[in-house]
């Protein structure tokens, strides 16, 4: 069964505990917060504080998707603020290897993150160290953004290289994800799609994630 995360970043944030709730009874996944520091991205959104707020909202895992500059600096921050997933932007990491060993050093999961353009190859290196690879199909940033459809070919070649190397990470998509691209990604490999405005824009949370779940099982 592919797994939802909805991102908050399209959520009302006058009244976020309620909204995750809202995706929590509708059978969303993972709660997908999208940090943006505003000079890796072209925008400012969530900080450990709101991870800490929303922490005993939920029981659902927190899957915290860093753009930020020297993250290092903040993975102990998003750790005890009670994120369970933490991934970051390869090309946000010089030492990559380093960063997703500090992640797990805080017994927290570990993702690793890229852009539409950047190569796969750029992280093959370090699939066995992570539990998530995370393929961008957008240009982070902003929620709402469509779907850059020429990134299902690194999705299948992020998943044969899961097969071949025998590594049980999971794959997760983020970006334009939406009833319309939804299959083309788990056709590709995905385990995980992440969906903002296609849940959030949406009356009911429950029957969006369901239409997006049914979607990407075809
Ligand atoms: C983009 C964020 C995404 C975004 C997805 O920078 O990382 O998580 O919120 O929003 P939609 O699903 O609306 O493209
Ligand atoms: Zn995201």
């Amino acid at each position: 069964m592919t797994k939802i995360a909805p991102s908050i970043l399209s959520a009302d944030f006058s009244k976020l505990g309620e909204e995750i709730k809202d995706v929590e009874r509708g059978g969303a996944a993972y709660i997908h917060v999208d940090v943006m520091d505003g000079h890796f991205v072209p925008n400012i959104t969530i900080g450990p504080l709101i991870v800490e707020a929303i922490r005993p909202v939920t029981a659902l895992p927190l899957d915290v998707h860093l753009m930020i500059k020297n993250p290092d600096a903040y993975i102990p921050m998003f750790a005890s603020a009670g994120a369970d997933i933490i991934t970051v932007h390869q090309e946000t990491c010089p030492h990559l290897h380093r960063t997703l060993q500090l992640i797990k050093d805080q017994h927290v999961k570990a993702g690793v993150v890229i852009n539409p353009a950047t190569p796969a190859e750029m992280i093959k290196e370090v699939l066995p160290e992570v539990d998530l690879v995370l393929l961008m199909t957008v240009n982070p940033g902003f929620g709402g953004q469509s779907f850059i459809q020429s990134v299902i070919k690194k999705v299948e070649k992020i998943n044969a290289w899961r097969k071949e190397l025998g590594l049980s990470f999971e794959i997760e998509i983020d970006g334009g994800v939406n009833v319309n691209t939804a299959k083309l990604c788990t056709d590709a490999g995905a385990d995980v799609l992440v969906a903002g405005s296609a849940v959030f824009n949406k009356e009911d949370r429950g029957q969006a994630i369901k239409a997006i779940m049914q979607a990407a099982q075809g």
